[in-house]
């Protein structure tokens, strides 16, 4: 019911009648009365004349109810929200291991135990910043799995370039950079069969109004966020409603056409490719110029004997 009020109060942009509510939801207006109050606890600004009815003035920063009625496509027409959960993934898996269809995502305002790439844990405090996961049931092998990765990487750096004005860059696999500084990251998990991925689940974690200080220590010198860059506050649905359009987009393209146009798109977007790095891989480490990704989207990389070595995983720094 929420939505369908705020869905009326967009639509016409100005003053809505009490009465034009209550006929079109068929409820008294009384009870559109109760749900506007509703819709300003959770931080609605709502302006009501008694001549002329109601109009919204503007919404809180994460809006469940306006990424519904502004997303374009099927992923994100279903989302699940939650104040706090342990991590969006782990949730959004729970939903897939019980038959969720592909598309639907799982959004919370915090977490406490939001997980990173290599086991490293998220920081995901309330009010802040974006956690969220998306299912997939994508047709492909699970030796493909990278696209994934690769497809949201994508989707975020485009989503976060059109609505914050950053230049944000991917540092491979998934980082997402900008001026150097870890601004968000994606966690992609597969369920899968030897020849079939059963379902992925999609984590995206993006610092948005957080405050850089609000970090512990050892992640404050390597991390960013949307207001630090900016030094504005920015819509977490502008951001969330841009990426789940986006990775609509991309993920026609990977179903119709595979992933090479998506693997070009990518290399317009890295800060990777021709830098020297040094990739941690378990105990392992190797230094050499990043010098492409293959179909697969791993790391082709030139180690100082001259020769190429393939890299599916690992924490890479860029050294120069
Ligand atoms: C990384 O280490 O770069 C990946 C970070 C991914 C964090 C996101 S936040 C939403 C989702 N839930 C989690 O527990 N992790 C991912």
């Amino acid at each position: 019911m929420a939505e369908r009020i705020l869905k009326l109060l967009r639509k016409k942009g100005d003053f809505v009648s009490g009465e034009e509510m209550s006929k079109e939801l068929g409820i008294t207006r009384a009870a559109v009365w109760k749900k506007i109050n509703a819709l300003r606890k959770k931080g609605y600004i709502i302006q009501a004349s008694p001549a002329k009815g109601y109009r919204l003035l503007k919404s809180p920063d994460l809006s469940i109810g306006d990424i519904k009625i502004l997303i374009k496509g099927d992923i994100g027409r279903e989302v699940f929200f939650y104040e706090s959960v342990d991590s969006t993934n782990t949730v959004a898996a729970e939903l897939a291991e019980k038959g969720t269809p592909e598309g639907i995502v799982v959004i919370a305002d915090s977490q406490e135990k939001g997980r990173g790439r290599l086991g490293r844990f998220w920081v995901s405090p309330p009010h802040v910043n974006i956690h969220i996961s998306i299912i997939l049931r994508p047709e492909i092998e699970p030796k493909d799995v990278t696209l994934l990765t690769i497809m949201s990487a994508v989707a975020c750096v485009t989503a976060l370039r059109r609505v914050t004005g950053l230049k944000v860059t991917i540092k491979w696999p998934n980082d997402l950079i900008v001026s150097g500084k870890k601004m968000g990251g994606i966690l992609t998990e597969v369920k899968s069969d030897p020849d079939r991925i059963i379902f992925a689940v999609i984590g995206v974690g993006i610092n948005v109004n957080m405050d850089v200080d609000m970090f512990p220590d050892d992640v404050r010198q390597i991390a960013t966020s949307v207001k630090n860059e900016t030094g504005e506050m920015h819509s977490r649905t502008a951001i969330i409603v841009e990426i789940l359009n986006e990775l609509e987009h991309w993920y026609k393209i990977l179903k119709r056409t595979g992933g090479k146009p998506l693997l070009s798109e990518w290399q317009q977007l890295t800060s990777t490719l021709g830098r020297d790095v040094r990739i941690t891989v378990g105990k392992e480490t190797f230094t050499g110029i990043a010098e492409s990704i293959d179909d697969e989207g791993m790391l082709i990389l030139r180690l100082p004997s001259g020769m190429l070595k393939k890299i599916s995983a690992g924490d890479l720094t860029i050294l120069r």
